[in-house]
């Protein structure tokens, strides 16, 4: 049997192993070699340089109903809101005078904001701050609504395709989802011209190895700028409410398998790892992460975007997470950088 070591030697020269080798190293026990390689690949790419995003969780309604998420349309007791075009605005001044150059507006797929209305935002943010990207993750649209809103400026899109397996997708969400179109969402914004985020999450209810090598063999062929991966975290208001966490350990080791695959790609150290860990956004860059996402949302609607549990950053101002952040951040070795941060290459 070929070593670990010898796996992830040839991953970091081919950028690729065989499906059994993939296994192996996602359920490996912390294997030293991986991450030392995976950070040596965000060194030479990256140097010490992580970017930042600010997050503006602009509306918790959504239309959909998936089996994992707190935010799912039958979740009666959630507290809903939505914030206004000025709201949204000032979440910007205050992220520009801290430093940030992207700003990822987030939502549940709240049908009551039309594509004008996106369109207008979007624009207005690209009017008062020309040298920032604006990254939108509002779900699945049509091809044209897409067009119009990267017309309108936006630069980037996130959509996290949850899950390559067609089976494990439909274990996940209502008969109404469909896998194939969410793939088709994320080639149109490719085709578009976006610089595109994809994903999935780790240790759903169900989930396999061989589900999650699918995961990166999506991925291989998708070619996305940006990777956001996960912990599944349960939420008592779903049908997953009893269901286990997603491990640590399996997390991390996707995070430097990502690395070691798409050297160049802009993957975050989520929120949902800082969230089932004290230190799991720090071993999240450790494994080769690049990118952290602070809150950029007013306190008061922090605590009602929760799509899981016990979510970290909810108290917080976000000058008070801007600077534990990069306290965090030095603690290994690393520092923000205020800089758009496009994928090497790429920008409109
Ligand atoms: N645990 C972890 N991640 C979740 N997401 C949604 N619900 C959960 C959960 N219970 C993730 C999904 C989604 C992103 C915004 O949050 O991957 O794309
Ligand atoms: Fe948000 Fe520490 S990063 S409070």
């Amino acid at each position: 049997m070929v070593k670990m070591k010898n796996i992830v030697r040839s991953l970091f020269f081919t950028r690729d192993a065989s499906d059994d080798e993939l296994r192996r190293l996602i359920d490996s026990e912390h294997f030293d070699p991986l991450f030392e390689r995976a950070n040596e690949v965000r060194h030479l790419h990256f140097g010490d340089d992580v970017y930042l995003r600010g997050l503006i969780e602009f509306s918790n309604y959504c239309k959909n109903d998936c089996f994992y998420c707190g935010l799912r349309a039958s979740n009666r007791s959630a507290v809903r809101y939505r914030l206004t075009h000025d709201e949204i605005l000032q979440c910007c001044d205050e992220g520009y005078r801290l430093g940030f150059r992207t700003f990822v507006l987030q939502s549940g797929e709240d049908p009551s904001f039309k594509d004008e209305d996106i369109c207008q935002i979007v624009h207005s943010i690209k009017t008062k701050y020309p040298d920032c990207a604006v990254t939108l993750s509002i779900g699945e649209k049509s091809y044209n609504s897409y067009l119009a809103y990267f017309q309108a400026g936006a630069d980037r899109y996130l959509l996290r395709h949850e899950t390559a397996s067609d089976e494990h997708y439909r274990s996940l969400h209502p008969q109404n989802m469909d896998p194939v179109h969410r793939k088709e969402c994320l080639r149109n914004l490719k085709k578009i011209g976006y610089q595109v985020g994809s994903g999935f999450m780790v240790g759903t209810p169900g989930q396999t190895l061989d589900n999650l090598v699918q995961d990166l063999r999506f991925l291989q062929e998708l070619e996305p700028h940006m990777i956001g991966i996960g912990p599944f975290i349960p939420h008592g208001e779903t049908p997953f409410a009893h269901e286990a966490q997603g491990s640590l350990q399996r997390t991390l080791n996707l995070v430097a398998i990502l690395r070691l695959m798409f050297p160049q790609a802009l993957i975050p150290a989520t929120t949902a790892l800082g969230t089932i860990d004290p230190r799991g956004r720090e071993l999240g860059l450790q494994a080769g992460a690049n990118v952290v996402m602070p809150n950029l949302s007013p306190v008061r609607v922090r605590k009602l975007y929760t799509p899981y549990e016990n979510k970290i950053c909810t108290g917080e101002e976000a000058a008070q997470c801007r600077r534990c952040l990069e306290r965090r951040l030095e603690s290994v070795g690393l520092h923000s950088v205020v800089s758009r941060g496009d994928y090497p290459g790429v920008r409109r």
